[in-house]
């Protein structure tokens, strides 16, 4: 029999392509968003341990309680807002399969879902497939500031999903509390739910504070919002996250958990606990980590032709080159990896229909001579076109 696609236009993600091409030719790669560089050995300890104390059989299909109380901590740690590990709390496979669920737990056939562009690319073919459609609303570039009028008159009754994201990839902006406070007056009175992306929570930069969904009480009782150990421990292939969502929400989104990943890692799952617990530096220093590893590459930067937008927060940094290229951003980052030997993330594939881009994304958690050696493959490549 042949298949019929249920996402005939979906082909592999920019980040595997890019990724694919800088082993093919040997180049660096700052394009998709992981380290590379090691792990706290204390995590690979704790796991050994975990694996040694017999963790190896299925894990609670919520996640492990121990894990989600100390979720809960850091929640009031974080945000002052008291959360029960036991009916708000769920451990997922990575924030990825946190965002699908919420979907599939939230949308039927026939609704709409607001999405902002450029977005994260996991979110519309989880739409699809839940046989929803998603609304996307462009932020526009170089600010990428969203018009709430504009989201005004794009809800429709069929309506039922609002997608955000911040710390924002790729536009590397915050949402601001008048972002949240529009957004609630939109939503409410509408059978509307809240689907915010922040697994960036931990990476903010200049003294700004991450404005969670939680904190935020009206949006908070109808929001899932979605974190990433993998952000925050530098584990990225660990594939452990969690949702945050009222109850009824997290009932929901757990019949949908249940019959997709059932449960994730468990030995991971006690060394996280245990690690969170002991060490709450490792997340409470994450923006300064960041910052400055932004700070090097933007200094490293700073006398070429390339423009550096602000980035206020994820570990990603926007490179302008209107100045060098009128390329579109496709083939400018095809030029990059093929030219300078560095492979980046066009933006364009974030957006359906892209405006005129003239930047391309690099990641910045990536170890310093990295950031370095990158550096200094775009300021020869600027350099031999000035
Ligand atoms: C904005 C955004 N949301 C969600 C995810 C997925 O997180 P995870 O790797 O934990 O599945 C990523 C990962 O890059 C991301 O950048």
């Amino acid at each position: 029999m042949r298949l019929t696609s249920k996402l005939p236009d979906v082909g592999t993600t920019i980040f595997t392509v890019m990724s694919r091409r800088a082993r093919e030719l040997g180049a660096l790669n700052v394009g998709q968003g992981f380290p590379d560089y090691e792990l706290d050995p204390r995590l690979g300890e704790l796991v050994a341990e975990a694996i040694r104390s017999g963790h190896n059989q299925y894990a609670p299909m919520e996640g492990l309680m121990l894990l989600r109380e100390q979720i809960a901590l850091k929640l009031t740690a974080c945000y002052g807002i008291e959360v029960d590990p036991e009916s708000q709390v769920t451990v997922t496979v990575g924030g990825t399969e946190a965002l699908y669920s919420a979907i599939q737990a939230t949308v039927q056939a026939g609704d709409d879902v607001i999405v902002f562009d450029p977005a994260y690319d996991s979110y519309e073919p989880a739409v699809r497939l839940a046989g929803a459609r998603c609304v996307r609303i462009p932020l526009a570039p170089p600010a990428f500031r969203y018009d709430w009028d504009r989201v005004r008159a794009a809800l429709t009754g069929r309506t039922r999903l609002v997608i955000v994201n911040s710390p924002h990839n790729p536009a590397c902006t915050l949402v601001r509390a008048a972002d949240l406070d529009a957004l609630a007056a939109l939503v409410r009175d509408r059978p509307i739910a809240v689907l915010s992306d922040e697994v960036y929570e931990h990476v903010v930069f200049d003294g700004h504070a991450h404005r969670s969904v939680l904190a935020h009480p009206e949006l908070r009782a109808r929001s899932f919002a979605v974190f990433s150990f993998g952000k925050t421990l530098h584990a990225t292939g660990w594939r452990v996250g969690y949702c945050v969502a009222p109850p009824e929400y997290t009932r929901e989104l757990r019949k949908v958990h249940q019959f997709n990943t059932f449960s994730v890692v468990h030995p991971l799952q006690h060394a996280i606990a245990a690690y969170i617990e002991a060490q709450p530096e490792s997340w409470q220093g994450l923006s300064r980590f960041f910052q400055a590893k932004r700070d090097l590459l933007r200094t490293a930067l700073a006398g070429t032709a390339f423009e550096l937008p602000p980035a206020e927060g994820t570990y990603f940094q926007l490179l302008g080159y209107e100045r060098i290229s009128d390329d579109d951003d496709v083939a400018f980052a095809d030029r990059l990896i093929r030219e300078a030997g560095l492979a980046t993330i066009p933006l364009s594939p974030f957006y359906r229909e892209a405006p005129r881009l003239r930047c391309v994304r690099l990641c910045t958690a990536k170890r310093d001579e990295t950031l370095r050696e990158a550096a200094a493959r775009l300021a020869a490549f600027a350099g031999s076109r000035a």
